[in-house]
């Protein structure tokens, strides 16, 4: 490569993103759908911004609002260029151009619907350009169906002629596999002043990018057209079938990293991992797992089956089993599941437990502290080694405002113990079970709100004679006469199983 070291591969990116993307059939602008959590743009630009270039400029105009606001967010350094009319891949390359006229030096162009494009694929591109001392360079793949794209017509000598649309293609072009990628990089200074020449002189009537290397070639310029290693990076995304594939593909590559980091996948087929997230070596992903977002898993851990993490954090040894977890960030050896649901601001502490059944939202769940079963726990402050009894409810909310809830170290909650939050239970407290607690129970004390209980003898018998429990309360009555009363009852402070 001739580009000295420190230098940006590229000066510019001009994304190309106006295209209505008719076939998606969608409200959705075609570039903002979405595969591995990145957008289809999202992708082309994550390719693409290792490269260095000083200017990104993204061409919007179907559903441009969406389009901008997408961008504002993903790549706020982007410049959105709107094309009012897409009048084809050449009038918009034109159009960005345009919007930045002291760009020179090599442009990387790309479509906005490539979203399996590899840093290393346009790298590799970039470095044949320099290579070559071209002034346009075409980046292409071999593919097994050539159909709808694009094909690179090449002279006996193996140098690039024209890029014909399949539209516009003889027979004898059509059997061409050798197909453009809509990936290309131009000297910019060139590609301004061949694009203002073009015309639509073709079955679309458009103004095509791939126009611009022939009259180059005819002119004597030096151009190249260079080969993907892998043809599935050059893959385009034209409807719902294509970005299924795409997305299977880029699944695909995703998991075939993590085995080769040290992740067991039981079940490829039925995990899913986007892009963003990271997983630590010996961790396991069972089968029906979904990992989205920034989730960032660590080592040794148990995921699935049948579990969806979003934006989550699981620490080393922690397990979590048929469960779906959105901003949960779970602590060393702690364990959740099965069925349980994690929402935001739920911090497990190390070796704490989220069991069966379990709902948590804004809850810090301390060391050691478990919430076995079937409870809500919402806006609370967990210390460490509590137990928390089945069927307990943090009561958080009067209707209008949300309030919280502490329970101190080694609390125990009594099952079915409603906390009526603001409450606070004290450290090495108890609630009795069945307790609606609604003032602070101070450390150590037992906390028992509940109508005391009251038997009628001899209810059954009068009120539902004839029926099988009046014939049984009958025979133990029987039973009972002269053999003494029943065992004490406890109080029921918990259920620990
Ligand atoms: C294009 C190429 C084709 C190539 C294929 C690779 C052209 C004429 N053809 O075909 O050779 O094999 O990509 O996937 O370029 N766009 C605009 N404004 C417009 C028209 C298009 O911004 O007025 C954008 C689209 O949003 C899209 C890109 O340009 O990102 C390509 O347009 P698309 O209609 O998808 O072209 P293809 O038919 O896929
Ligand atoms: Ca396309």
């Amino acid at each position: 490569m001739s580009r000295p070291a420190g230098q940006p591969a590229v000066a510019g990116v001009v994304v190309l993103a106006a295209g209505q993307g008719t076939r998606m059939r969608s409200s959705t602008p075609k570039v903002l759908h979405t595969l591995g959590g990145r957008s289809l743009v999202g992708h082309v630009l994550a390719a693409a911004a290792p490269l260095g270039a000083g200017t990104t400029v993204v061409v919007v105009g179907s559903g441009r609002d969406q389009v901008e606001a997408h961008l504002a967010e993903i790549a706020p350094a982007a410049v959105a260029v709107v094309q009012e009319q897409q009048l084809g891949s050449g009038h918009a390359a034109e159009v960005a151009l345009a919007a930045v006229p002291d760009l020179e030096g090599p442009v990387l162009v790309l479509n906005g619907d490539s979203p399996l494009l590899t840093t290393g694929t346009l790298e590799a591109l970039v470095a044949a350009h320099d290579a070559a001392g071209s002034v346009f360079t075409v980046l292409t793949a071999e593919v097994e169906d050539p159909t709808g794209l694009g094909r690179i017509v090449r002279d006996e000598q193996g140098a690039p002629r024209a890029i014909v649309e399949e539209r516009d293609a003889t027979d004898e072009q059509r059997a061409i596999r050798e197909v453009n990628a809509g990936v290309y990089v131009a000297n910019a200074g060139t590609l301004r002043r061949v694009l203002a020449g073009l015309g639509t002189s073709n079955a679309q009537g458009e103004q095509y990018l791939t126009d611009a290397l022939a009259p180059l070639v005819e002119g004597g310029a030096p151009t190249a057209a260079v080969r993907a290693e892998d043809p599935d990076d050059v893959l385009g995304c034209n409807d719902r079938r294509e970005l299924a594939e795409r997305r299977r593909t880029l699944n695909d590559r995703v998991l075939d990293d993590l085995m080769r980091a040290g992740v067991t996948v039981v079940d490829p087929q039925t995990t899913w991992v986007d892009v963003t997230v990271a997983v630590g070596n010996d961790t396991v992903l069972e089968p029906g797992t979904q990992l989205r977002g920034t989730t960032t898993i660590g080592s040794g851990a148990v995921v699935g089956p049948d579990t969806t993490l979003v934006d989550c954090v699981v620490d080393d040894g922690a397990s979590v089993v048929r469960s779906h977890c959105l901003g949960a960030v779970i602590g060393p050896e702690a364990t959740v599941g099965p069925f349980s649901y994690l929402r935001p601001g739920t911090r497990l502490g190390r070796g704490s437990k989220a069991g069966a059944f379990v709902e948590t939202k804004n809850a810090e769940v301390g060391e050691g502290s478990k919430v076995p079963h079937l409870s809500y726990v919402g806006d609370a402050t967990i210390g460490r080694g509590a137990n928390i009894g089945a069927a307990t409810v943090f009561v958080n909310y009067d209707g209008v405002a949300k309030h919280r809830t502490t329970v101190g170290d080694h609390a125990r909650i009594g099952s079915d113990t409603m906390l009526v939050a603001p409450v606070t239970v004290g450290d090495g407290a108890y609630t009795a079970a069945g307790s609606v607690i609604t003032s602070d129970v101070p450390p150590g004390a037992i906390g028992v709100a509940r109508a005391p209980q009251r038997n009628v003898a001899g209810w059954v018998r009068r009120r539902r004679p004839g029926s099988p429990a009046a014939e049984a309360a009958a025979a133990a009555d029987g039973r009972a006469e002269g053999s003494g009363t029943n065992a004490p009852k406890n109080i029921g402070a918990d259920h620990d199983s």
